[in-house]
């Protein structure tokens, strides 16, 4: 299978060490990583803000990847920018006007994504497409990491690869949720070329990582 960027989320790391854990998976072979902002509205549970994401910004020069599921949206993104955000993703559901917030995130220099949760159809994208870096396909309902691959999300990716290939565009395809090796190579196959994984990076402690992400690489 081609091989996948790897997005090891932060949700599953020892928060106690966070810093220490985001070098730990940076050494370990990670291509991005990946946050995840949670509000305890949009989605039921409350993770980081972005003070956190400043504090940990000096900890790795790797993308930071950040999964905003915060509603309403739109007044965070400019302090996750300022904070050292380099991709923005943000769901369609979480603000009222989803071109302006795109064209917000475009704005302060920063790569914008749109995310899909699983009950959200592709056709979303049809007036976005033109406009946005990156699409992430979510394969478990947002809100905790731990929870199984929703298989008809594939259908999803299929489809959305095919958005992308016709709009010529460089647009990464990103896949969350459930992303193990086992759900890995089904991922790639559909189309995707960007992987987040929580559990199946921190699972066995920092002396596993690097094997853990090679794993889902497909390295194994
Ligand atoms: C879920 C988050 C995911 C999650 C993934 O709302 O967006 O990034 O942490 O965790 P795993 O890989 O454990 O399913
Ligand atoms: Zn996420």
């Amino acid at each position: 299978m081609a091989q996948p960027l790897i997005s090891p989320s932060i949700l599953s790391a020892d928060f106690a060490r966070l810093g220490e854990e985001v070098r730990a998976i940076d050494e370990a072979g990670a291509d991005w990583i990946h946050v995840d902002v949670m509000d305890g509205h949009y989605v039921p549970n409350l993770t980081i803000g972005p003070g956190v994401v400043k504090a940990l910004r000096p900890h790795s020069a790797k993308t930071f990847d950040v999964h905003l599921m915060v509603s309403p949206v739109d007044m965070w993104i400019e302090q996750f920018a300022a904070a050292g955000a380099d991709i923005i993703t943000i769901h369609p559901e979480a603000g009222p006007h989803v071109h302006r917030s795109v064209q917000a995130i475009k704005a302060l220099g920063k790569k914008a994504g749109i995310s899909l949760n699983p009950g959200t159809p592709a056709k979303m994208l049809d007036y976005l497409i033109d406009e946005i870096d990156l699409v992430l396909i979510m394969s478990v309902n947002p809100g905790f990491g731990g929870q199984s691959f929703i298989t008809s999300q594939l259908r999803k990716i299929e489809a959305v690869r095919k958005m992308i290939d016709k709009s010529g565009r460089d647009i990464r395809l990103e896949v969350d949720g459930g992303v193990t090796r086992e759900t890995a190579p089904l991922c790639v196959d559909a189309g995707a070329d960007v992987l987040v994984a929580g559990s199946a990076t921190f699972a066995g402690g920092p002396e596993r990582y690097a094997a853990n992400i090679a794993a889902l690489r497909g390295q194994a």
